[in-house]
């Protein structure tokens, strides 16, 4: 068994720009990295809304493993015939009220062993309060349950606050491999190794249209609030565009990590 499990979580993959972005530039980092497993919040992938069996399969050719969850994920309907087979790698919050059990947790065979893999939705706005359960209740339920030897486990907690997402990493330290914090498209700058060896990051932001407001075009954002229109979020085209992520080294003897490195990467043109 090997003793390191390199792990790449890639932040959230914004529309048809996001998915240009990974395809482009992602190859490099698998190299660069030497990654074992690949992972990727995958809410907006499909015009912002969830994911569909084709844009699966072009970033699973790409090199992304898994895909975990956000408040977006199940909005389309084409991604709950994914998220209801155990065997392919999407999932939804395991504690959102309309996710069905199974569809938040998930295992990947890894060539180090099996790795659980948990996704988790926020709840300190009010709004989100009524649409899923304690996270920390849910994933406390969901490790209860296994008993299994898992090589790593990797929690994405998609939260508003960064108080939260900081916080439940605390929670989880020395239970989990890491806790990765998305769902704001903006990359924090606090990747750490906590003190009982969980790898976290408030924020590991989004990958697609550089200049945007978290990759929507920023003039409807703009007129929205100034003006008070009602015109619809467009995902935005073009360069320059982002990727952003991080690498978690986890000590498959321990299921612990020992390092997570972020990285940033601006391109003009793809
Ligand atoms: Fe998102
Ligand atoms: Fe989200």
């Amino acid at each position: 068994m090997a003793k390191y499990l390199r792990v790449l979580y890639i932040g959230d993959i914004m529309g048809r720009p996001g998915r240009e972005v990974v395809k482009a530039m992602l190859p490099k980092f698998l190299e660069k990295y030497a990654i074992d497993l690949t992972i990727a919040q995958a809410e907006n992938v499909s015009h912002g809304k969830g994911m569909t069996p084709a844009h699966m399969r072009e970033l699973q050719a790409a090199g992304v493993d898994v895909f975990t969850g956000g408040n977006h994920t199940i909005e389309r309907p084409a991604t709950l015939g994914l998220l209801d087979d155990p065997y392919v790698p999407v999932l939804a919050p395991i504690n959102q009220m309309t996710v069905k059990p199974g569809w938040g947790v998930k295992t990947f065979e890894s060539k180090a062993g099996t790795v659980l893999i948990i996704s988790l939705l926020g709840t300190t706005f009010s709004q989100r309060a009524e649409l899923a359960t304690n996270p920390l209740l849910a994933v406390d339920n969901e490790l209860s349950k296994r008993t299994e030897a898992y090589v790593a486990r990797i929690v994405n907690f998609h939260g508003d606050l960064s108080s939260e997402k900081r916080v439940i990493g605390y929670y989880l330290d020395g239970r989990v491999s890491a806790v990765i914090g998305d769902h704001w498209h903006v990359p924090t700058a606090d990747p750490m190794i906590l003190p009982n060896g969980t790898a976290h990051i408030t924020d590991v932001g989004m990958c697609g249209t550089l200049h945007t407001s978290l990759g929507v075009t920023k003039e409807i954002i703009i007129s929205r609030w100034r003006d008070e229109t009602t015109q619809r979020n467009e995902i935005a085209e073009g360069g320059p565009y982002q990727f952003n992520a991080v690498c978690i080294n986890v000590d498959t003897t321990t299921g612990l990590a020992t390092t997570i490195e972020q990285i940033q990467e601006y391109k003009d043109s793809i």
